[in-house]
């Protein structure tokens, strides 16, 4: 019997996401706390499959940290480094080694699919074709890979069309057996200098390789911009429990999901879930509306933030207004000072976005 293995592509660059991903991997920004990444993984496990290879590129030593030997997710991981980011086809290309004659599942680190993949991947493995891929209904396919089909095949693949036929857009997993090296060695790098998955998987098709389908049931969504991240976080604390590990003094009023891990401190807050506070995190005379989620060792004292991911150690003091639909960086400080002169300073990051009234 064949095993069937996992490749995650964690490599790429997130422009989308700037300046966010100048100094994180877009993989590592955390929705309801957890890093993107982290969701693929625990989906992996849970399909079943334990052995799982993950591409690196410039931020490599970041994935590593995070994720390390797999043990905390009950995985092993084998890191392989591309040496730019030359596409998600080259990235399976360079994989060929590590998947050796096994079958595996493709998943880009930055996609999120809400019920897992263990369906999608227990079909594969119960059909045996050579090539499965997941299809959703979308209302920007020129945004992704785009499937035609004619009953139950797939007839056509184009990689961001233009004008696209249908409006069912490739998701970020994959399932094929070794058949597909000879497609990534055959296909040619695309307008934007990439060698395209799919046009490794239209080569395929037109060999007349057995490719099937399935079209996604539940939330998906590929996170590379700010509104998907925050719908991601939205999505994601909807799901959740009440859990208060930390403590909330008296003064507090709590309605709503609300997680407070083991070391925050809320005092005389309103909090309105679904919302997680993260370990060491310090909120004073706020309101903490939905949707929002607070990382380890943030301080957030005399404001008012909701539908909002603010990342670890940021300071948010004293701003009249409320802040939401916003994501703030690791180790920001935005305070509204008391004292005169009344004017806006700001050490901003390169591509940051400021919206003042
Ligand atoms: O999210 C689904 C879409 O993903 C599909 O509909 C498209 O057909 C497919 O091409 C892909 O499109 P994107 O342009 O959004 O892919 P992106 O460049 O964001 O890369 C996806 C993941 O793969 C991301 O975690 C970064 C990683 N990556 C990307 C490239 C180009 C690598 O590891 N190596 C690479 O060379």
């Amino acid at each position: 019997m064949v095993d069937t293995k996992a490749l995650i592509l964690s490599g790429g660059k997130g422009t989308r996401l700037r300046p966010i991903t100048h100094t994180s991997a877009k993989q590592l920004v955390p929705v309801a706390n957890k890093p993107i990444l982290f969701y693929g993984i625990e989906a992996i496990r849970e399909a079943g499959i334990t052995d799982i290879g993950i591409i690196v590129g410039d931020t490599a030593g970041e994935i590593k940290t995070a994720v390390g030997d797999g043990s905390k997710f009950g995985v092993t991981t084998t890191y392989i480094q591309q040496e730019a980011p030359l596409g998600l086809a080259h990235a399976v290309k360079i994989a060929q080694d590590f998947v050796g004659k096994d079958r595996f599942i493709v998943y880009l680190g930055d996609n999120l699919i809400i019920d897992g993949i263990k369906d999608f991947v227990h079909r594969f493995e119960a059909n045996s074709p050579d090539c499965q891929i997941l299809l959703a209904h979308v209302p920007n396919p020129e945004n992704f890979g785009v499937a035609e089909l004619s009953g139950d095949r797939v007839v056509k693949l184009v990689e961001k069309p233009k004008q696209p036929k249908t409006d069912l857009a490739l998701v970020g997993v994959y399932m094929f057996d070794e058949s597909v090296f000879e497609a990534t060695d055959n296909i040619k790098p695309s307008w934007r200098d990439e060698l395209e998955i799919t046009d490794a998987i239209q080569y395929l098709i037109e060999k007349g390789s057995d490719v099937q389908f399935q079209i996604i049931g539940g939330w998906w969504k590929d996170t590379g911009k700010l509104e998907d991240m925050l719908e991601a976080n939205r999505m994601l604390l909807e799901r959740l429990t009440t859990r208060i590990d930390g403590e909330v003094d008296d003064k507090c009023k709590m309605d709503g999901v609300v997680i407070v891990e083991k070391g925050a401190k809320i005092t005389n807050c309103t909090l309105r879930g679904p919302l997680v506070i993260g370990e060491g995190a310090t909120i004073t005379d706020s309101y903490i509306g939905p949707f929002t989620s607070i990382n380890y060792g943030v301080e957030i004292r005399g404001s008012e933030i909701e539908h909002s991911i603010v990342l670890e150690n940021s300071r948010i003091v004293n701003v009249g207004g409320r802040i939401e639909s916003s994501l703030v960086g690791k180790n920001v400080l935005i305070e509204k000072r008391a004292k005169p002169p009344r004017a806006y300073r700001f050490m901003v990051g390169d591509y940051g976005q400021i919206e003042l009234q």
